[in-house]
């Protein structure tokens, strides 16, 4: 448990301190089992200055080195959460974690990097970026950007070169939803997808149709439905399997990968599963709350523990979080984030006449973890390496940053967990670390625990006890061309060539 120190950043004041016995830079690992994504075995693992050296049964080395007896415990990559919004504005006020606070939440969950959504700055990216960068000097651990894309012209399509070859960003957010403020058109996402063909970067969306969701939230209105629950009535799920087949085909038209964040409906998992059968190169993230969570709490009567569920898209119904399982154990979906967007009661409140006002988004960055191995592992869904590779792996290639993330292997950065399979987590809203006043999994128990979380090398988890330095964080950098544009070229040549057959005229000449 820690206060809310960060804020001015006292040392040693509830369980911080800047310096530790353990955090020496040489670190053994002794006995436990490594987890990778491709295989476990049992090993030890010796890390120097935040780098993994030496992955191995029976190492031996001196007595300047910080021992750590995993016997018994996994050992394995720190979490990676692929969607997070830290120190966000978003809806009239900004979100309550920021990037020390969420990050210090994350890594008492065990993840020891987060990819973050930057908003442009009247629509500049450049702006947005140096906004982030400044958000972000209390970072604690590792950290990448996504960019958001909210309008359209020369100078955003400029830009979006600089992000890539000079900003270490390769992934870019279009959000359908959201009329008003941050939603694009069609034309727009077009473009955009085209733009991020061609720099070899992500294209990511917020798949709803947020015009549908502005007629169904009139509908609502009219009929008096001003409650929480008039939130998840007003954008079904009809509507997200809309814009998640519309962005799909789009994608496919410019043929570039398309990344459909937060799914949270069988209707969006369809399509994506329909897409990936063709061939096509479609992501897709579920999120904890999505897995977890049903719409129940939505109709709750009181206000305060209503409006803590409301995000975008919304909590299904119950049988939604079964199927979204299902299709994370099979493949169909391939990584989990969070969306980890929290505001505090009071601020939930701004819409306690009307739904359309409550800020919209849930927390996780500390729950994520616990929750999907205790969801997926314990009831026998997927492998312990399997978690290893929706909950780290797969974001670490799909962002470009594999083996240096996502891996316990020599060379790979040291962001490490010690998880003990046999004891137990249980999540309270009193207890988190998050400064959010409510947690949607208050209450929860289940079986499993991170006893250590390491970044770079460093042991800033342990005996339930943080030991985080606002200003230690590290910004990563993702190259462009993922393993996802593998083949993108040869399949554009086709096409062309598939052309001269109907349209020789054209390819003839001269
Ligand atoms: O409700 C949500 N999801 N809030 C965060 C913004 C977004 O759409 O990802
Ligand atoms: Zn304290
Ligand atoms: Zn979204
Ligand atoms: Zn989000």
């Amino acid at each position: 448990q820690f206060c809310d120190a960060g804020v001015g950043y006292p040392e040693s004041t509830c369980g911080f301190s800047s310096s530790s016995s353990s955090s020496s830079s040489k670190l053994l690992i002794k006995g436990g089992t490594v987890l990778n994504a491709h295989q476990q075995e049992v090993a030890d693992v010796y890390v120097e200055d935040g780098i993994i050296v030496a992955v191995k049964p029976n190492i031996k080395v001196d007595e300047d080195v910080t021992l750590l007896d995993a016997t018994g415990k996994y050992v394995m990559p720190g979490g990676i959460d692929p969607h997070t919004h830290l120190a966000m504005e978003f809806m009239g006020t900004e979100t309550i974690d920021d990037f020390f606070s969420g990050q210090a939440a994350a890594l008492a969950g065990g993840t020891t990097m987060h990819i973050d959504f930057v908003i442009p700055v009247n629509g500049s990216l450049v702006a947005g970026f140096e906004a982030y960068k400044k958000k972000a000097k209390k970072s604690c651990m590792n950290y990448g950007f996504h960019m958001a894309i909210t309008k359209w012209d020369e100078s955003v399509s400029r830009e979006m070169e600089i992000m890539v070859k000079e900003k270490g960003i390769n992934s870019f957010k279009f959000f359908m939803a959201y009329k008003g403020s941050l939603m694009i058109s069609d034309e727009l996402l077009l473009q955009g997808l085209e733009r991020c063909k061609s720099l070899g970067a992500l294209a990511m969306v917020h798949a709803e149709n947020g015009d549908a969701v502005f007629e169904g939230q009139k509908r609502m209105i009219d009929l008096g439905i001003t409650g929480p629950e008039g939130h998840a009535l007003s954008r079904p799920p009809v509507l997200e399997g809309e814009a998640t087949a519309r962005a799909i085909r789009l994608a496919k038209f410019v043929n570039t990968p398309l990344y459909v964040v937060h799914v949270m409906s069988i209707d969006a998992m369809e399509e994506i599963a329909r897409a990936r059968k063709s061939g096509q190169k479609v992501i897709g993230e579920p999120v904890v709350s999505g897995l977890v969570l049903n719409d129940s709490g939505l109709w709750d009567p009181d206000f305060v523990t209503a409006a803590k569920y409301v995000m975008s898209p919304p909590i299904r119904e119950s049988g939604h979080d079964k199927a979204l399982q299902a299709a994370l154990s099979t493949g169909v979906l391939q990584l989990v984030g969070t969306d980890h967007c929290t505001f505090n009661s009071t601020q939930k409140a701004f819409g306690i006449d009307d739904f359309r006002k409550i800020p919209n988004g849930v927390n996780g960055i500390e729950e994520r973890m616990h929750l999907v191995w205790d969801t997926m592992v314990e009831s026998g869904q997927i492998s312990v390496t399997d978690f290893v590779r929706i909950t780290s792996t797969e974001c670490a290639r799909i962002f470009n940053i594999y083996p240096r993330k996502g891996a316990i292997l020599v060379g790979s950065d040291a962001d490490i967990i010690i998880f003990n399979p046999n004891s137990s987590f249980e999540i309270s809203a009193s207890m988190h670390h998050s400064r959010t006043d409510t947690n949607v999994y208050d209450g929860r128990k289940g079986k499993g625990k991170v006893e250590v979380t390491i970044v770079g090398g460093r042991v800033v988890w342990q005996d339930d006890e943080l030991k985080v330095v606002p200003g230690s964080g590290k910004y990563i950098e993702m190259p462009p061309f993922s393993y996802l544009f593998n083949g993108i070229d040869k399949a554009d040549a086709k096409y062309l060539s598939s052309l001269q057959a109907p349209v020789k005229r054209y390819f003839t000449a001269s």
